[in-house]
């Protein structure tokens, strides 16, 4: 029965038809690390033609958006987040900020963000009132983002509160003359020494240097501009080595065609 769930999910992900038994083993081997160690990336962004490009490359989990990035891409929120949401399969996360001076005011933006979709995560900011609309959603299961972390103390308040994911925002402390990467490390001490399991989801990224301190300090998931998830693929030595085989290469087929040999084929 397992074995036909596991099967059912893989058909229902992917556009492969081919499903053998290896190919449930090692899916459900992904399923169960999907919970656990996995490096996620997640876009910060609200252009759903960027994001697009982005997950094409197969290597994206999921988004985080919020009313600055929603006042930038000037649509309806909602039908953002739907059509966000519909380029993920079922166990992504896309993070839509409510705003409110309650918790009561929150929660009646959240119950009408989940029912677009089961991959909605609900984004609260670290205050009071925040905290309170967390844990109100957590005790229902409701995954909650809590944004806008600038200290330890507030991410101890945000896994308390039942929070998934806790967002501290580097480029903003780096902004205010302390170490955004450092808050990440302490962070996760902290998580680590008493066995929490909200999830640190690095934030306000700068540059591709910062998405590799988060991940090396522990961070579990870090949201970046596209901008910043294409320069992650850059570096002058791999231009440089490509440029070179390419070169290298071309001098190959010319000299198989000098000598009249056949090249090779499958
Ligand atoms: C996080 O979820 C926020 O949307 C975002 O990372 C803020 O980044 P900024 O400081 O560049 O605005």
């Amino acid at each position: 029965m397992a074995y036909e769930l596991v099967r059912k999910l893989f058909l229902a992900n992917h556009k492969s038809k081919y499903i053998g038994p290896h190919r449930v083993l090692f899916y459900t081997h992904k399923l169960l690390c999907s919970y656990g160690g996995e490096m996620k990336i997640f876009l910060d962004s609200s252009d759903v033609d960027e994001i697009q490009k982005a997950v094409d490359t197969g290597l994206i989990d999921g988004v985080t958006t919020n009313p600055s990035l929603m006042l930038k891409a000037g649509r309806d929120p909602r039908e953002v987040l739907m059509e966000i949401c519909e380029l993920f399969s079922w166990d992504s996360s896309v993070s839509a900020e409510v705003s409110g001076d309650t918790a009561e005011d929150m929660l009646d933006q959240a119950d009408d963000y989940i029912q677009i979709n089961p991959n909605i995560t609900i984004k609260v900011p670290c205050t009071v009132e925040g905290l309170k609309a967390c844990a109100a959603l957590a005790e229902d299961e409701i995954p909650v983002n809590v944004t806008l972390i600038f200290s330890v103390a507030q991410a101890i308040l945000a896994a308390k509160a039942g929070a998934k994911y806790v967002s501290p925002f580097v480029g903003r402390c780096n902004d205010n003359s302390f170490s955004g990467v450092e808050l990440i490390r302490a962070i996760a001490q902290t998580y680590s020494v008493h066995n929490v399991d909200t999830n640190i989801l690095a934030a306000s990224l700068r540059d591709v240097h910062h998405v590799s301190r988060c991940f090396m300090y522990g961070a579990k998931v870090v949201t970046m501009p596209p901008k910043i998830f294409w320069k992650m693929y850059d570096h002058i030595l791999t231009k440089d080595g490509l440029a070179q085989f390419n070169e290298d290469w071309t001098e190959v087929l010319e000299s198989i065609k000098a000598q009249e040999i056949e090249p090779y084929h499958d």
